[in-house]
This record gives C-alpha cells, structure tokens and sequence, in this order.
C-alpha cells in the first residue's frame, strides 16, 4: 500500500522517480547504485515530513513509503527502537539502505552446513549507506543482520526488488541465532 505520495517530500519523490528509471533500465550492480542515490539524501532535513513512521514495541516496523504499481521494488522506513534487531537472513533479491537517524549495527554471518555463526559486524552512523542481494557481489554481507544496538530509536530507509506491497519478502533464509 503506498502512503499518499503527494504527501512525501520532494526529495523523496526524486529518489523514487530515479529508482524507478534504474529499475526500468535494468542497470547492472542495482542496489549498489541504489545505495549511492540513497546516500547524499539521508542528510535532507525533514526528508520523512509527511510519511507516519510508526514503532512498535513488539518488533522493528516496516512503514512502506511506495511501492512499484508494476511490484518490481518498494522503498520503506524502517524503524527500530532500542535493541530491535532484523533476523539473520539472506536474500533473493537486492536491497540498498542507508540510515536516516540514529545508528545501526549490521552484523555479519559465515554459514557452514546452515548454521550462521557471526564473523564480523559494522557500525553504520547516520548518514552511511550498504547493500546485500543477489545482482552485485557483495560477499560479506550475503548473511547478515540489522538492529539498533543503541539507546535512541534509530530509522533507515531500505529499497527492496520485491513487492512489499502485496507482502513479499526480500529475504530468502532465516537462520538461527
Ligand atoms: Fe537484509
């Protein structure tokens, strides 16, 4: 479902206007790219002004800013209060993000015999940018893990190739922590 997208900023509205082209082109490295459209933005004051970002006590929430009529991508803000975490996953499709407020922590995971054990993690400030999925190589973020191991809410802004519209999933495996 998209929010009324008369409502985002135009900031916003130019992100999404350019993923849709690189999307509709097909450009090689997608959430590479992506991520680096993504990141001069993060700095836009009021970027959010008019999306209704909810948390939730319960888990970390998923607020869908627009997706794709066509179902081929959806941008959503992503937001985490104090010690949410995302599973351990992998993905079927790409994803670019990058952090609007607060800090993230994304960890990283080896799988032997499907079984993730941790094997390094990064702090992302507000304003850093990263990528995972299947069209660019990126391998050490191929299992990995988001959350907010801080003390202030934390949002990030994630674009997905799937269609989270219509409920799909970016991610391809959970595995155990
Ligand atoms: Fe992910």
């Amino acid at each position: 479902m998209n929010m009324m997208i008369s409502t985002l900023n135009p900031v916003l509205l130019g992100l999404i206007a350019d993923v849709d082209a690189m999307v509709t082109a097909d450009e090689s490295c997608l959430e590479r790219r992506i991520a680096d459209r993504l990141k001069p933005i993060l700095s836009t004051p009021g970027l959010l002004r008019g999306a209704s970002i909810q948390f939730r006590q319960e888990d970390y929430t998923l607020n869908v800013l627009y997706s794709d009529p066509a179902g081929r991508w959806a941008i959503a803000a992503v937001a985490w209060l104090p010690g949410q975490k995302s599973s351990i996953h992998d993905h079927q499709t790409w994803c670019a993000f990058g952090v609007y407020e607060g800090e993230a922590v994304e960890e990283y995971f080896c799988a032997t015999d499907g079984t993730a054990t941790h094997c390094g993690q990064r702090a992302l400030p507000t304003g850093a940018t990263g990528f995972a999925g299947a069209s660019c190589d990126n391998r050490q973020a191929a299992i990995h893990r988001l959350g907010n191991h801080g003390e202030q809410p934390l949002v990030s802004l994630h674009v997905y190739g799937c269609d989270l519209g219509r409920g799909a999933s970016s991610v391809a495996t959970k595995f155990d922590s």
